[in-house]
């Protein structure tokens, strides 16, 4: 396959055209940031792992019903996924209290709830993807009450997936945010990214953390925590 222009360059990733219409190539970077860009770094290897890790998660939730943009990992940083348009919005999905919720009303990091919350954002740098509902996201015309209605299906489905397998992995999965795109005919289909970078991953004993946050609130060991936990995922995902 091969790799065209670039098309599109977000804060981890880049995107690539190909020399069929239908499919672009995912190229996961070692950047990171926080805070809607104003904290930048990099994380040694964070590519590597970020590709290999949602890949591997994108072949579960194809397994468990979810259709997703995955076509094919091409190397270590690259994976070839079908063309989809995002929807412009970010899903949430908290299953304990952590980060921007903690904050938000006030209360500690960790409370258990009795089910998962979901919320949006609208993915838009400018305004700092500001939090909305359905009500908002339809008047926004950022997606239709069917593409939302299917959005949130998918997003649970995502949850009752990940958690049952983290927890083998020994690891709590508190939250995370995923992205959806539309196939050309309509379709919605999970697209982006599940990785350290986009969720929250705790161990079930220690509660030590074994993703971004570490970067984000400058606890160090950044890298040893995505090793670790691409480690624990190996070791419990069978080929
Ligand atoms: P939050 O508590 O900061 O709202 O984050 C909730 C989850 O979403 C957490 O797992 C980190 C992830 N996340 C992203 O992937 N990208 C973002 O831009 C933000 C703010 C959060």
């Amino acid at each position: 396959m091969q790799k065209l222009e670039q098309v599109y360059e977000g804060k981890a990733k880049k995107v690539f055209r190909t020399d069929d219409p239908e499919l672009f190539i995912v190229d996961y970077k070692d950047d990171a940031t926080a805070f809607n860009g104003l904290k930048k770094g990099t994380i040694a290897g964070k590519g590597v792992i970020n590709n290999q890790m949602t890949n591997r998660l994108m072949v579960k939730m194809e397994k468990a019903g979810i259709p997703t943009h995955f076509v094919k990992e091409l190397s270590e940083r690259e994976t070839l996924v079908k063309r989809v348009s995002i929807v412009p919005l970010e899903v949430i999905i908290r299953n304990l209290s952590a980060g921007s919720f903690a904050k938000r009303y006030g209360v500690e990091e960790g409370i258990v709830f009795d089910a998962p919350t979901i919320e949006f954002s609208y993915k838009n740098d400018d305004l700092g993807d500001p939090l909305l509902n359905r009500y908002h996201a339809l008047a926004l015309k950022l997606a239709t009450s069917e593409e939302i209605e299917a959005i949130e299906k998918y997003a649970f489905a995502v949850n009752d997936v990940l958690k049952a397998f983290w927890a083998e992995c020994d690891v709590t999965l508190v939250d995370f945010k995923l992205e959806f795109g539309k196939l050309p005919d309509g379709t919605i289909v999970l697209a982006d990214e599940i990785s350290p970078d986009t969720c929250r991953l705790w161990d079930s004993k220690t509660h030590e953390k074994l993703d971004k946050d570490r970067f984000r609130r400058d606890m160090g060991g950044v890298e040893d925590a995505y090793t670790e936990i691409m480690k624990r995922l190996l070791a419990h995902d069978a080929d």
